[in-house]
């Protein structure tokens, strides 16, 4: 069963029918995507899932169990993750304070079990949380901007940290929405290297992106939105070639 899953998700704003009727399906510790045009309804469908909107229809099952009706922080809690696709960093800390953030949110919790960057530290390290802040912005890149204010950096290091940030929190699933936007063609190219580490390490992703050579190299399985309806879901090899698919989204994407 997949880790985290959608059923018959579905929310109208006025006469507006923003998402209807999807079903998503996220398998553990591999990175799937969620595609499609602008407007399509994708971070809307994230918001329902992190419980910051309210479905008009349809549940959001977390390891077999509804989380349909649980806050937003009960959620976090249970392990469902994110970034945000407007960055949402603490501006006035630094890059460190900001990932140290996480690491004390979790520590308040009590959280050791989940995956997270402890898988990706060398076999029997034991890490204090210093040394795993520390370890995070080595793996993101961003050591030597670690003193940097956040509201300094440029849009690709920004993302960076808050995925820093939602990492040190150690989600069970994290929703990564746009987070490659901003980045340039290297560092998108060791972002989708760590993409892969994270979810061999067994991270679950979920991640909306507009690069789409991107999805086609991380995600195992993709989903594809439009006007707010699944239109195709399969292998990166499945969807480049879905009729569908073309006409709505990569005919005319990048
Ligand atoms: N709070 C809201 N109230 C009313 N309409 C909304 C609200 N949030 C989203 N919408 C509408 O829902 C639809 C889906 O928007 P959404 O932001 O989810 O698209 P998206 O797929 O993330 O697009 P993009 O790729 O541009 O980020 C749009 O028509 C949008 O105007
Ligand atoms: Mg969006």
């Amino acid at each position: 069963m997949a880790l985290l899953e959608t059923r018959g998700l579905t929310i109208r704003f006025g006469g507006n029918l923003a998402v209807s009727e999807v079903d998503l399906a996220v398998e553990a510790g591999a990175v799937t995507g969620l595609i499609g045009p602008n407007g399509a309804g994708k971070t809307t469908t994230f918001n329902m899932i992190c419980g910051v909107l309210a479905p008009t229809s349809g549940q959001v099952i977390l390891d077999g169990r509804d989380v349909s009706r649980l806050g937003t922080h009960k959620r976090a809690r249970l392990g469902i993750g994110r970034t945000f696709q407007r960055i949402e960093v603490f501006s006035s800390m630094t890059v460190r304070e900001n990932v140290q953030v996480g690491c004390e949110i979790r520590q308040g919790w009590g959280r050791t079990t989940a995956p997270g960057p402890q898988l990706l530290a060398p076999k029997g390290a034991e890490l204090t949380a210093a040394d795993e802040v520390d370890l995070i912005l080595d793996r993101l890149g961003l050591t030597e901007h670690a003193e940097v204010r956040a509201g300094q950096l440029s849009t690709g290091r920004a993302r960076l940290v808050e995925l820093g940030r939602a990492l040190a929190i150690r989600p069970r699933v994290l929703l990564l929405d746009e987070p490659a936007s901003g980045l340039d063609d290297t560092e998108t190219e060791e972002f989708g290297l760590l993409l892969r580490q994270l979810a061999d390490a067994g991270l679950s992703i979920l991640m909306v992106e507009h690069d789409v050579p991107l999805v086609m190299k991380v995600c195992a399985q993709i989903f594809v939105l439009d006007f707010g309806r699944i239109i195709a879901s399969g292998t990166a090899a499945d969807i480049q070639q879905n009729e569908a698919v073309l006409n709505a989204y990569l005919g005319s994407a990048k």
